[in-house]
């Protein structure tokens, strides 16, 4: 395998903060994107749901895309449908989800062993990022975000009601880690959408407490798994990545805000149909 293909996929276009990361670290992969923006989100829909869904868009990766690796950029589809989606391609595909790479990360960072998980609240109420934590040793509390995901699809990343949205949400989690006897040092940011929001929780945590990015630490892991395969580091040598971009509903709203999750210009959408 020389210039392997890495399928994307989230729920609607906050993924694209996986995919930068991912273009960092691999920059002369080809990579295929889908955002299944007309059934966004995900996060508050059933795990049935979610598992039919995530499986489409992973077997169009696999079956019209022809990826050897999926990365499921999506908190909820990871926590709720990893099984569902290896199920629905080959074994021969390497599935990474979000939810264990961040729980290592946390485990890292941790030196009190307590972290804290914000999230959608399909994400949350699986406990997912609960039970991957717990089986790296750590406990984990975790709280549902879920004005978070609007706000930044709205584009308020600097707006003041985003602001105040996240300090009541910080305010409430810290009371509850505290009742709870907890000393969190961690705090992991569980959702597509928050890493846009990573300078505003910085400001309002205390400093000593480090932020997880899930999106960089599943890119870790995709780099780890192509040494293992190619048998050395995937070159980083400058270059456009060769990308690919797939959604299901406004091509047009896709490459106007998916460049700020991407951070380069998002163009040449193609509109796809996954079935019902
Ligand atoms: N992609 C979702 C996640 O990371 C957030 C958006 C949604 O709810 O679909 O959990």
């Amino acid at each position: 395998m020389t210039t392997p293909t890495i399928g994307v996929f989230d729920s609607g276009f906050g993924g694209l903060t996986v995919l930068r990361a991912l273009v960092t670290r691999a920059p002369q992969a080809r990579y295929a994107f889908i955002g299944d923006t007309a059934r966004l989100p995900y996060g508050s829909k059933s795990r049935r749901t979610i598992a039919r869904y995530a499986a489409q868009s992973a077997r169009f990766l696999v079956e019209q895309q022809h990826a050897e690796y999926l990365v499921i950029a999506c908190n909820t589809a990871s926590a709720l449908a990893l099984d569902a989606i290896k199920e629905a391609v080959p074994a021969s595909v390497s599935v990474i989800g979000v939810i264990e790479p961040g729980a290592e990360a946390a485990r890292r960072a941790s030196m009190t062993g307590d972290v804290l998980v914000i999230a959608t609240d399909a994400t949350v109420q699986s406990h997912a990022y609960a039970a991957a934590c717990r089986a790296q040793g750590l406990r984990a509390l975790e709280k549902a975000c879920p004005l978070l995901v609007p706000l930044v699809e709205e584009g308020w990343i600097d707006h003041p009601v985003t602001a105040e949205v996240i300090r009541i949400y910080l305010d409430e989690l810290l009371a509850e880690a505290a009742a709870a006897g907890l000393n969190p040092d961690v705090l992991v940011l569980g959702c597509t959408h928050y890493p846009l929001l990573k300078p505003v929780f910085r400001q309002m945590i205390p400093a000593s407490m480090l932020i997880i990015d899930s999106a960089e630490s599943a890119a870790d892991k995709l780099v780890m798994y192509l040494c293992y395969d190619l048998g050395t580091p995937p070159p980083v040598a400058p270059g456009d990545p060769v990308m690919k971009f797939f959604a299901t509903d406004s091509v047009e709203k896709f490459e106007r805000l998916g460049s700020r999750f991407l951070e380069r210009p998002v163009g040449n959408v193609e509109l796809v149909d996954l079935g019902g």
